[in-house]
């Protein structure tokens, strides 16, 4: 049996405009799932590409004083570079203007235009240019559009129209029968809704631009742009082409990509098309959110748009990958700045990912000259450590499934955390200092498995990384980098390493973000205290003898204060596991009123830094040495 495809595609971006940093993201999600596709054995096919057409785009050229043509071009020859660039492996690059596409296009009209579900009318409307959107005057009474808010054009002229009117019930029973077909959950609701307040004919053609497809029995009219690029999923694969092997091998689409502005084109447009047709639709369409600048949506119009070239010049293409599937869950809006990258690189990739590559590889090349022997008996700390990289590979799958890589990317976290704590728990240097060989081989071969784990874990979104991971522990053998190698013992016992260079330098913040600006940031304060004021706060040393989760953001532990166990709830769950609290010597304000949070009383606060806005993580004070609980604070 042939391996299962899996069919996953971008929006087609229109070549209007360079593309910015909120276009890639769209590819970078796309290109991380597709990744992850292909490690999990699928035979995937990936589809991005350039939309020609269209009025905005003939508007662009005219004031470049260049051809449509020669113009869009140029942009589609950016874009490649933009993809390549980024890292993002495509399979097909599509554009709307090559001809077989627009053939496919006209033949597809005429089989409309043939069943009826295509008729010629007189359209009356409104026309915004930059969205390529109709509207109906009764929707529209400020003649505003309703997505980006510019004055509409009013047109009048003969038009033909698509009969989708027709297909709004049987679309609707698709919907529900169908639970993954419009995803996120809630996107799904509004176009239900939509669908359900009445679906219009849609004019399809326009007599009064030139750029554009061609009716080919009545090529006075130009075929409207979005029936233009929508079928460009499928024409790629061949469907009224010469050639339909791979439509058939492929169709119907995995996922659509696409941005929540233009979920309704693919959630009804697109399927009330390939329902006319008799062809099936795509099993999901998954509508992102938005990169916000400074809480408004990045656009090239509003000039607030980062480019992405620049970013990962400055920053490495794998920090900017990272960062994008991190950060941004997927489906809601996200604050991109660089400040939250910078962060990001220096928490998760220095801090946490390098810092756990250098000083493995590091100590392996210092106590054993780069390999590490055979090794003796387990201890209770590699057990919790094996038991983490399990359950960590096991739901970081189960979230990569559903697209969720923001999820999965914090159990990977949790598990590359896990091996640094592993490295203060068995000291290794103390390890090495006592002579016993056998015990600190054993640390090293545990810490380079979990790091070959976290390498296959983590390639979808960061493939360089990967590489150089594997690179440094000397892994060549493919099947050693493969998923179904994920179990812990795979590597085999002699490890070689190569030491390389740092995987993620820290970066210093303010040469990055330009100091100065920082520096006359006004620190923000608080109205003086008198040491008065401060001593009536009864600060001491506890040390979390338990914890659990109360909620998605609440983190319940029970904290001996010395003498007496108080359960203290903490708004910390984000960033702190459960079992990584425990044994910690935090400072908790012991005579703060009890409060109920969840319907637990919580006796007291524990001291942390941070807000854990824009990306920065909160981060919890603690003690050093080892004070017994309820030593004061002062
Ligand atoms: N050409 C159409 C798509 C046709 S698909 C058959 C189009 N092109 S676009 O270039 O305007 O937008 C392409 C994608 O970029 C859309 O999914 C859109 O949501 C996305 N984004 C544009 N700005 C964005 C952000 N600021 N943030 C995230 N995605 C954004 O629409």
């Amino acid at each position: 049996m042939g391996k299962k495809t899996f069919y996953i595609t971008t929006p087609i971006y229109y070549m209007s405009n360079k593309l910015h940093i909120g276009n890639a993201y769209c590819t970078v999600v796309t290109d991380s799932m597709a990744r992850y596709k292909k490690l999990r054995g699928y035979d995937v096919k990936f589809l991005t590409g350039t939309d020609d057409h269209g009025q905005k785009v003939e508007r662009m050229a005219q004031k470049a004083g260049k051809t449509p043509q020669d113009f869009v071009d140029g942009l589609a020859e950016l874009s490649k570079n933009l993809w390549d660039v980024m890292n993002c492996e495509y399979d097909i690059f599509m554009r709307t203007t090559q001809p077989f596409h627009i053939k496919a296009c006209q033949k597809l009209f005429r089989t409309l235009y043939e069943k009826g579900d295509i008729y010629k009318a007189e359209y009356e409307g409104l026309y915004c240019i930059e969205c390529e959107t109709f509207f109906r005057p009764a929707n529209v009474p400020d003649k505003l559009c309703l997505d980006c808010n510019r004055g509409l054009d009013t047109v009048r002229e003969e038009s033909y129209f698509f009969r989708q009117s027709k297909y709004a019930d049987a679309l609707l029973r698709h919907i529900e029968q169908n639970p993954d077909f419009i995803r996120p959950e809630f996107r799904k609701n509004e176009m239900v809704s939509f669908l359900k307040s009445g679906l219009e004919d849609i004019a399809v053609t326009r007599t009064t631009i030139k750029w554009g497809i061609p009716v080919d029995f009545d090529p006075k009219h130009v075929i409207y742009v979005w029936f233009d690029a929508l079928p460009n999923y499928a024409t790629a694969l061949g469907l009224f082409g010469e050639d339909d092997t791979e439509y058939k091998k492929y169709w119907p689409a995995d996922v659509h990509m696409v941005g929540k502005d233009i979920l309704r084109f693919h959630t009804i447009l697109w399927p009330a098309m390939l329902l006319a047709l008799g062809e099936p639709l795509p099993k999901s369409i998954y509508g992102t959110g938005f990169l916000l600048s400074d809480g408004a949506k990045m656009s090239k119009s509003k000039g607030n748009v980062i480019d992405p070239i620049e970013l990962t010049q400055k920053y490495g293409v794998d920090a900017v990958r990272y960062f994008l599937m991190r950060e941004i869950a997927l489906g809601q809006d996200g604050n991109c700045t660089e400040l939250a990258l910078v962060n990001r690189i220096n928490a998760d990739l220095a801090n946490d990912l390098g810092n756990l590559l250098s000083r493995t590889v590091g100590m392996i090349d210092k106590y054993f000259a780069g390999e590490v022997p055979e090794t003796q008996s387990r201890t209770s700390f590699d057990d919790s450590l094996t038991e983490t990289c399990k359950s960590s590979a096991a739901k970081a799958a189960e979230a990569m499934d559903q697209l969720d890589f923001t999820e999965a990317l914090t159990e990977i976290w949790a598990m590359i955390r896990r091996a640094n704590k592993y490295v203060d728990e068995t000291e290794p240097w103390v390890l090495h200092r006592n002579n016993e060989q056998g015990a600190l081989a054993r640390v090293l071969y545990m810490l380079a498995e979990t790091l070959r784990h976290a390498s296959i874990l983590v390639s979808p979104v960061m493939p360089q990384a990967s590489a150089e991971i594997f690179r440094q522990l000397g892994i060549y053998n493919d099947k050693l980098k493969s998923w179904d190698s994920l179990e812990f013992g795979k590597l085999p016992a002699k490890v070689n390493i190569e030491k390389g260079g740092t995987l993620f330098p820290r970066i210093d913040v303010k040469a990055a973000l330009g100091g100065a600006e920082k520096e006359n940031e006004p620190v923000p304060s608080l109205p003086q205290i008198t040491i008065d004021d401060f001593a009536k706060l009864d600060l001491r040393v506890g040390i979390i003898k338990e914890c659990e989760k109360a909620s998605d953001k609440l983190l319940k532990s029970q904290i001996d204060i010395g003498g007496q166990t108080r359960q203290i709830l903490s708004g910390i769950a984000e960033w702190y596991k459960p079992e990584d609290m425990v044994g910690k010597r935090v400072v908790v304000v012991t005579n703060l009123k009890p409060i109920k949070l969840r319907g637990f009383m919580s006796e007291g606060m524990i001291l942390a830094s941070g807000e854990g806005t824009g990306g920065s993580p909160v981060r919890l004070v603690t003690v050093e040495g080892d004070p017994p609980a309820g030593t004061g604070v002062r």
